[in-house]
C-alpha cells in the first residue's frame, strides 16, 4: 500500500477544518453541533457524519463502534493471518481517525499474535488512545510490540483466574470476571467505563468483533469492504447459525465510497450498561454467557 497522499486544494482545508474541530470536540470542549460540514463533497460529508455519530453523548456514556476490512467474499486475512493490505488507504486513514477520536482501541489476541501492531495514530493529526488487547486465556508472549512500546499505555485484559502478573511488559494487566470461562464483551465494558473510558473502537479481529455484535455491544459496525476475492482464509464476521433467512440481522447501511473501497456504515442498537452506581455488581454478578446470540435483543435501528 502505498502511503496516504496528501489532500490537497480547498477540500483539502474543508477536511482539515472539519477534523480539527471534531478532535477538539473529541478531546476539549469543542460542540458538535458547530463542526462545519458545509464545504465537504458528499462522500466526505456522509463519512464525516460517521465521526459525528462516534461522539455523540450516549445514555450510559459510552460509544463503541468496530471496524472491519474484508474482501468481497468475507474474508479479512489469509489462512496463515497475513492480512496487509485488504481495503487500500483510505480505509486507513479512516481506522486511524476511528482511533484519534477514541479514548481506547481494543483489539483480540489473535490480532496481536499475527500483525504485532502498534494501534498508534500515524496519519492523520490526533492524540493516540489507551491501547486495549483482549487475551482471556493469557496466550501471548511480552515479546509483542504493544507490551515493548511505554506510549500510549497498554491495558492487557484477561480472565481473573489467568491473572498472574500486574505487568507483562510495559502493559498493565487487569483480570476481569469470566462465566463458564467466558469473558463477556460485557464485562469489558463495565471495566472500561470504570477507568473512564468513554468511546471505544474494536478494531478487530473477527472473532472479537463477531463476540461483541453477537453480545448487542456494538453501537455501530463499520464493513469496508475491497473489490477482492481471498478464497480461503479468516471470516470477518461468524455468529451462532440461525435456521432461517427471517433470523438473518438485515441492515440499513450507510454506503461510502473510499478510493476503490467501499464502506457499509451500519448503526446497531447497543444494549447500554446499567447505571454507573450498578456497575460493580454487574461486574461481580456477571450472568452465564447465553449459548447463541440472543436475537430477541434489538440489535438493529430501524
Ligand atoms: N482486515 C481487518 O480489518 C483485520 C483487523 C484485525 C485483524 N485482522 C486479522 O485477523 C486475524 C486475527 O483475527 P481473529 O478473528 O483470528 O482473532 P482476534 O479476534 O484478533 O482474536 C481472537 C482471540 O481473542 C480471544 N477472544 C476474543 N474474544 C473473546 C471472547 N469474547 N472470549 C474469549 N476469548 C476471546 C480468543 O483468544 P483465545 O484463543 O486465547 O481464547 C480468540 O482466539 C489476523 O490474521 C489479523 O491479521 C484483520
Amino acid at each position: 500500500m502505498k502511503p496516504p497522499a496528501r489532500e490537497e486544494g480547498p477540500q483539502a482545508r474543508w477536511i482539515a477544518r472539519a477534523w480539527e474541530r471534531l478532535l477538539d470536540c473529541a478531546h476539549g470542549a469543542g460542540d458538535l453541533a458547530t463542526v462545519p460540514l458545509d464545504g465537504l463533497g458528499p462522500e466526505q460529508q456522509r463519512l464525516f457524519a460517521t465521526y459525528r455519530d462516534f461522539l455523540a453523548p450516549s445514555p450510559d456514556g459510552l460509544r463503541v463502534v468496530a471496524h472491519l476490512g474484508q474482501s468481497l467474499d468475507g474474508r479479512i486475512a489469509t489462512e496463515r493471518g497475513h492480512s496487509t493490505f485488504i481495503t487500500g488507504r483510505e480505509d486507513f486513514v479512516h481506522m486511524h481517525r476511528l482511533r484519534a477520536l477514541a479514548d481506547a482501541v481494543l483489539v483480540g489476541a489473535g490480532t496481536v499474535a499475527y500483525d504485532d501492531p502498534l494501534l498508534t495514530v500515524r496519519l492523520v493529526p490526533g492524540p493516540s488512545p489507551l491501547r486495549v488487547v483482549f487475551d482471556p486465556d493469557r496466550r501471548l508472549a511480552a515479546d509483542r510490540r504493544l507490551f515493548r512500546d511505554p506510549e500510549p499505555p497498554t491495558l492487557l485484559l484477561c480472565r481473573a483466574d489467568r491473572q498472574d502478573c500486574a505487568r507483562l511488559g510495559t502493559a498493565e494487566v487487569l483480570g476481569l470476571p469470566a462465566q463458564g470461562g467466558v469473558l463477556e464483551p460485557r464485562t469489558v465494558l463495565a471495566a472500561l467505563r470504570a477507568r473512564g473510558i468513554r468511546r471505544l473502537f474494536v478494531e478487530g479481529g473477527g472473532m472479537t468483533v463477531s463476540r461483541f455484535l453477537a453480545a448487542g455491544c456494538l453501537d455501530a459496525l463499520h464493513l469496508c469492504v475491497a473489490p477482492l476475492i481471498i478464497g480461503s482464509g479468516r471470516a470477518a464476521l461468524v455468529l451462532p447459525a440461525i435456521g432461517r433467512m427471517e433470523e438473518a440481522l438485515r441492515l440499513a447501511p450507510e454506503v461510502i465510497r473510499l478510493g476503490e473501497d467501499w464502506l457499509f456504515y451500519c448503526r446497531l442498537r447497543r444494549r447500554t450498561l446499567p447505571a454507573r452506581q450498578a456497575q460493580e455488581i454487574e461486574m461481580a454478578d456477571a450472568r452465564p454467557p447465553k449459548p447463541g446470540l440472543d436475537r430477541a435483543q434489538p440489535l438493529l435501528l430501524p
